[in-house]
């Protein structure tokens, strides 16, 4: 073992795989959708492949969902395999974790009654457009819910079985989010701006026809 983890080593077993697993895991499944989706987004091969966006979105959202399947069951393993603690142990972080695993599945759960399946995953790079900017409940209290819902059940989970290594795979879960909002967020508002522009030039070539048609009139 590294010796700079030494000192954490009574909290955290970084000699188990499953920890590693479990980490791998959570870094890779915002990694493979950014990756699938862009590509889809400049070469319409999942499009392609199932004969309609709408076909190819729910096909990414089946594999993403699953993933993320996957990776909730390597993280529960991960954590039986790992040291609990005293002060995790008591009722009250129990029930601390009950409330996280709520709220943080009421935000995930509400987000996507919200946004849809294709609002969800990843439709914009599949040029299905949401009409307008969701504003209801959970995006009045954050404007990444699933992301930071997501957090919040892991955290949840932590607090439940007890175990310093579910807040210390929290925290990569957090990293992975935020960097993946900072790829992620530039990227749609462009895809957004382009239907802006799209839009005012129809708009303006409509216009110029009016005025046109009323020069001929
Ligand atoms: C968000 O919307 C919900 C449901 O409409 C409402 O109950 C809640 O008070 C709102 N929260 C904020 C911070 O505006």
């Amino acid at each position: 073992m590294s010796s700079f983890l030494e000192p954490y080593s009574h909290l955290v077993d970084f000699s188990q795989r499953s920890l590693l697993i479990s980490t791998f895991a959570i870094a890779f499944n915002p990694t493979f959708w950014n990756i699938v989706a862009r590509r889809e987004y400049r070469t319409r091969f999942i499009t392609r492949a199932f004969g309609s966006a709408q076909a190819g979105c729910y096909a990414l959202a089946v594999t993403i969902f699953s993933l993320g399947l996957l990776r909730d069951f390597l993280y529960e393993r991960a954590l039986r395999a790992q040291p609990s603690h005293p002060l995790l142990e008591g009722d009250l972080p129990t029930y601390a974790g009950y409330v996280l695993l709520a709220f943080g599945n009421l935000l995930v759960i509400s987000s996507t009654w919200q946004l849809g399946i294709t609002g969800t995953f990843l439709g914009d790079y599949f040029g299905i457009l949401m009409d307008d900017i969701v504003t209801g409940f959970p995006f009045n209290i954050t404007n990444a819910p699933m992301y930071y819902g997501s957090t919040m059940s892991f955290l949840g989970s932590a607090l439940v079985y007890g175990k310093p290594a579910g807040i210390f795979l929290t925290g990569v879960v957090l990293v992975v989010y935020l960097v993946a909002i900072q790829y992620e967020n530039p990227f749609t508002a462009g895809i957004y701006a382009k239907r802006g522009q799209q839009t005012a030039a129809i708009s303006s070539a409509k216009k110029a026809k009016k005025v046109e048609g009323k020069k001929e009139l």
